[in-house]
């Protein structure tokens, strides 16, 4: 088995840097692309009540010969669900559905204005009570990580965002590396959007490698966490051989260049 780099979070838990991400895959979809994803060394599996595959996800993970311990799973609390007592309850259903009794990492999804306060209070509840071996956030811009620690106890050990080279969040990032958050790169591969652009395709030439793996690697050498989605086996192998080569430090700054503020999600500004 490969050996692939880990990140410490900031309550000493180890978190593989690459996962996979299982959104918008259906049942046996999901259950068989973890299966996959698992047999070819990957130990990061992030999913969410929104995508209605925390079954076929802890099916795969329970018959997997890969022990429980050796995963990192990562679920999110589902918008709908947000507030205190509506959050305890819905992390517990969340368990239930992914046949494990505690999670690695539990997130809130969208930082919903009139709820994510109270969702944050119950996070740190599940945190306390050794459910969840950390918690953090996703899509938590600055102005909301700002808010966030007006209130709160506990530091987020992940802030789960969008971010490629097209969306090269860099004072995001710094705010993140300052307060020991690890940034996670949801959307990670534009979707497939950009796998033809011209530097992409001449990186990926010149190290002889895909579009796909230049872009996993670079988000690999910043430390940031990414979480592609795939659930075709070469895909999904492809997207895991990235850990035998380096890209230079011009490359790195070339990539970074090509920021454009391109999302392929919503804004979560507009929420504020
Ligand atoms: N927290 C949030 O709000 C949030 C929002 C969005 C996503 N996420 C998480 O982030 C994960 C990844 O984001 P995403 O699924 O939106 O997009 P993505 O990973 O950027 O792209 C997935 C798409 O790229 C294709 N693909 C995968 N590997 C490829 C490769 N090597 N070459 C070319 N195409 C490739 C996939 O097709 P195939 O499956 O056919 O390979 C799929 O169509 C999600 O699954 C989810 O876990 C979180």
């Amino acid at each position: 088995m490969k050996s692939q780099p880990t990140v410490t979070l900031n309550n000493g838990v180890e978190m593989p840097l690459l996962g996979l991400g299982v959104f918008d895959m259906h049942h046996q979809e999901a259950e068989q692309a973890v299966e996959w994803a698992l047999e070819t060394g990957y130990r990061l599996i992030d999913t969410a009540s929104m995508y209605e595959n925390e079954m076929q996800i802890g099916n795969a993970i329970r018959t997997s010969s890969v022990v429980r311990e050796e995963i990192f799973l990562t679920t999110k609390v589902n918008d709908k669900d947000q507030g205190y007592a509506a959050t305890l309850r819905a992390f517990d259903h969340s368990l239930e559905l992914l046949q494990t009794d505690y999670v690695d990492l539990y997130l809130i999804h969208w930082p919903i204005k009139a709820t994510r306060k109270e969702t944050w209070r119950a996070l740190e509840k599940i945190y306390e009570s050794g459910k969840a071996r950390a918690i953090g956030v996703a899509n938590y811009l600055e102005p909301f990580l700002d808010e966030l620690l007006t209130y709160s106890d506990i530091v987020p050990a992940v802030n789960q965002v969008e971010f490629s080279p097209f969306l090269y969040l860099e004072s995001l990032k710094s705010k993140c590396e300052k307060l020991g958050t690890v940034l996670q790169a949801y959307t990670p591969l534009v979707r497939g959007l950009k796998m033809n652009h011209n530097l992409l395709q001449s990186l990926a030439q010149k190290y002889e490698k895909t579009p796909a793996q230049i872009i996993l690697r670079w988000n690999v050498q910043h430390g940031v966490s990414p979480i592609p989605k795939s659930s075709n086996l070469l895909r999904i192998k492809e997207n895991f051989d990235i850990f035998d080569f380096t890209i230079s430090t011009i490359d790195m700054n070339i990539l970074n260049s090509l920021h454009e503020d391109f999302r392929v999600v919503d804004n979560p500004i507009d929420l504020l």
